[in-house]
This record gives structure tokens, sequence and C-alpha cells, in this order.
């Protein structure tokens, strides 16, 4: 078991000679863990807060063979586990197909993004379930932005049960991002690839069985990221980040931002056919991750974090360095709200915050599809890639700013918070907002739980962990009686 003096460099199972992507707070750590005694720095742990927080996120096991990107590096699951008041934190890594093979060679056998090309069989990509988790059907999903397998998680113990049987009778690929109707426990989900028809759709049950699963034709191949639902809709991608179709013909893997093309949004039924799906358009855009959608009679509403493209100094999109900063995860985005009428057609998209560079966002989940009315996002460094130093409460009906917390702006780091609802919940904001924080200059990693009615109070109670944990990316919450289906 580690103890609380250890250092991050005690952890970092190799040297600092892979950029920066591999150092400092981004050095993977070597150890799994177990620990109940995380000491209370402040406050105290709220009883009616019961369930767990899963925050995914790359730690490599072994040294990289070639140019390192965070989609390349193992999916580790950290958890902070409540229970009345007590806390467990658990980290684990995820058993992929990759992570074994790596196992039994005791070294890198992939390359990475950066080297590879989908569809090469001599150097194949690797299925890290690093990006993103979702709490379904009493386990928790591992989920890679590429689209991949969905590894299933044991929400206690983080160990790998294995593929999920619904996804792997579509064909077995999902992308980060699936969503979860919380009230009728399904699994939705899209996967899409460089092989016409580019995209799919599916629906898998609480169960783990496959219910629903249709072809999407896009135009081309194309680098969507999210999707969103509403309780009778999804929402489909189809952006103009895109794959560039000569290049790809020459073997080269190139992604290259179309502004000619419009950011275009496809409404389909939860159990709709493939050409059943009505597309809407909207000025050009990138888009990493949406909050919430909800249907206003005829209209489907999305809220999401709209990436604001580059721009020349005359002020027409800069294609080139739009490009670059996606693929970099350089994020800057702004709070948006798009809207489509499903009985004319019509749309109407507005900025709802034009001051803030807001992303990672969570709402009460319990609501995924219906209307909420708050959001809660970090603030995103202009200039540092994953490092997000405040949180944030919206109004999503005027993208007011409620209210902010940042321990030390400066030298503090948030992993993306989730919302989770206190037991005996009324309101939509009873309850409360769960993150890790590495700060930078006290070298010290913290769990910090919000009252998501009042972020601006601070933390209501923080707990020293007993490490740093690496940067990472998505989380999810999974409520104690959800753990038990
Ligand atoms: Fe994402």
């Amino acid at each position: 078991m580690l103890n609380h003096s250890q250092t991050t460099d005690d952890l970092a199972p190799f040297g600092e000679d892979y950029g920066p992507g591999l150092m400092g707070e981004f050095a993977p750590i070597a150890r799994e863990g177990e620990h109940h005694d995380l000491k209370l720095l402040k406050g105290r742990v709220p009883v009616d807060l019961n369930g767990a927080y899963f925050r995914a996120g790359p730690n490599p096991r072994f040294a990289p063979k070639g140019r390192y990107h965070p989609f390349d590096g193992d999916g580790m699951v950290h958890a902070a586990q409540f229970d009345h008041g007590r806390v467990t934190y658990r980290n684990r890594w995820v058993r992929t197909d990759a992570w074994q093979e790596e196992d039994r060679a005791g070294a890198s056998v992939f390359d990475g993004i950066r080297d590879t090309l989908k569809g090469r069989p001599d150097r194949r990509l690797k299925d890290t379930a690093n990006t993103d988790l979702v709490a379904q059907g009493g386990r928790v999903l591992a989920l890679w932005y590429m689209s991949g397998d969905a590894y299933e998680i044991d929400p206690v113990t983080l160990e790998t049960r294995g593929k999920c049987p619904g996804v792997a009778a579509s064909g077995g690929s999902i992308s980060a991002h699936a969503k979860v109707d919380e009230i009728t426990d399904e699994l939705i989900f899209f996967d899409y690839g460089l092989e016409a028809p580019y995209m799919h759709y599916g629906v898998v049950g609480p169960d783990g069985a496959l219910k629903h699963f249709v072809p999407i034709t896009l135009p081309g191949p194309r680098l969507p990221h999210d999707m969103a639902i509403t309780e009778h809709y999804s929402i489909l991608h189809d952006l103009p980040l895109i794959h560039d179709e000569e290049a790809l013909k020459l073997g080269r893997h190139k992604v290259r931002f179309d502004p000619a093309l419009p950011a275009r949004f496809g409404v389909i039924g939860r159990y709709g056919a493939g050409e059943s799906i009505r597309w809407f358009d909207f000025s050009p855009c990138f888009l990493y991750h949406v909050v919430n959608a909800w249907e206003e009679g005829d209209w489907v509403v999305m809220v999401g974090c709209r990436y604001m493209p580059e721009r020349h100094a005359d002020g027409s999109i800069d294609a080139q360095r739009t490009a670059r900063n996606v693929a970099e995860l350089q994020m800057r985005a702004r709070l948006w709200v798009w809207r489509m009428n499903v009985r004319t057609g019509e749309t109407e998209e507005r900025m709802l915050d034009a001051d803030r560079n807001v992303e990672f966002p969570t709402f009460n989940s319990r609501l995924s599809g219906r209307r909420t009315r708050f959001g809660y996002l970090v603030d995103h460094s202009e200039t540092r890639t994953l490092q997000w130093y405040g949180i944030r409460k919206y109004d999503l009906d005027t993208g007011e700013s409620l209210a902010s917390w940042s321990d030390d702006p400066e030298h503090s780091f948030y992993s993306e918070p989730w919302f989770a609802a206190a037991d005996n919940a009324v309101n939509e904001d009873d309850g409360y907002v769960i993150s890790f924080q590495w700060n930078e200059r006290l070298r010290r990693e913290t769990l910090d739980i919000f009252d998501a009615r009042d972020i601006g109070a601070g933390p209501v109670a923080q707990l020293e962990m007993p490490h740093r944990l690496p940067l990472g990316f998505h989380a999810c919450w999974m409520a104690a009686d959800r753990m038990k289906r």
C-alpha cells in the first residue's frame, strides 16, 4: 500500500524521454490499489452521498514504442466509492485485449495513433479503453474515443469482467460518449469508421443485449466525438472535421476541417430506421461535448460546448489551425444551444456565454435526455491541454454563470467533475459535484466534494488522496442503487 509521503515522481514507471504528454502531471503511475484511510482535510463527507465517482484516463504501462498521444495510454479507472460518509478509493487498469497482450510480452507491442492507420495490418491500432466511462445495467463500460470495444468493469472492485455482449453482437464497435437513459437504463451508442456507411447507431438494453442497430450513411469518413439523446430521439453528429479521402487512398491518415461544410445534426427516433434520420444544418464547427438535450414540443434542443474555429486576420476560418488544434486537444469552446424543429425543419442556434472557455460538462444524469436547467462545466485553460482550473455552474436556459470555484487557478487542475444526486433529492440540483484535484504547487491530490446548490462556497469536503492521479479524460457517477442491479 502506498503512503502519503510518496510523490508523483516515485511513481513514474519510466523516464522522462517521451515528451510532455508523459511528464509531470501526466506521468503514469505504476500501481493499482485500494485505500480506505483517506485523510479528511476539510469539512465532512455527506452521508446522503452514496454511490461511486469513476474517472478514466491514459496510464501507459510500458514505455511507448514511438510518438505518444494521450489516446495511446492504457486506460486506468480511478474510483471514489461513497458509503454513508465513508470513502474508498480504488484504481485499476482496464484489462483490454491490448493490455493483456502487452502484459504477456512485458513491453509495448502496439504503435501509437500518431504512427498507425486503421486497416494497416502491420501497425495495429491499440484500443486502450481510456477515454470515457458510462454506468449502465449495474456495470461501468470503459470506452475509447476512436470506436472500440465496450469493456465491462465491476463498479466495486474495478475488475474487467469482459466485453458488453450487446455491443459485441453489433459487430463490436462503440465510440466514446455513448449515452445512458437512466429512466429506462438503456445504453444508446454510435460508432464511426473509414468504411461506408461510416456510422452505425444502436441501443443496448439493461440486460446487456442488443435491442436495435442500424447503419447511418454519412457523406464520407468523419470524426464525430459525441452524441445526444432525448426521451424519444437520438442526435448524431456529422461535423466538418473529416478524413482527407485523397490521403487515405495513399495510405496516409490526414484530418482536415472543411469550413465549406455545415455542422449537421441528425435526429433519429430511439428505435428509428437508419434512413429515417433527419439532418439539420448549422454553422460549421467541431463539437467535442454535449451537456444535455431534450424535447420542447416539436423542438429538439441540444446544449453543448461549441469548439470555436480558429480564424485568419480577415475573420475567415483558418481550417488548418482548427484541425491541428482539435487533434492536439487544444480547446477553445463556448457554451452553445442548437434547436431543431422536427415538424417544420426550422433551426436556431445561439451562443449562451461569449466570455468563457468551458468544457467537460456534467449535469444531473438522472435527467439524461430530459430538460435540465443546470450544467456544471470546467474552466478550461486557453494554453494548457487537459488542464481545468475551475468548476462552474450554469443556467442552461439563460447562459448565466451562476457560481464558480477554483482553489488555486494558477497551480491546480480538476478532473472532469460529475454531478451526484443526493439520496432523497427533490430539486434538480439537490446533490453534489465531485472531482479529483491536483495542486502542482502543493504536490497534493485531493478529492473535492461540492454542494451543487452552492458551488461558490467551495468544497463541503476535501480528502487527501494517497498519490497523484495522472490528468485524464472522462468521468461518471453511479448511484448506489444502480450499482446493485
Ligand atoms: Fe470526450
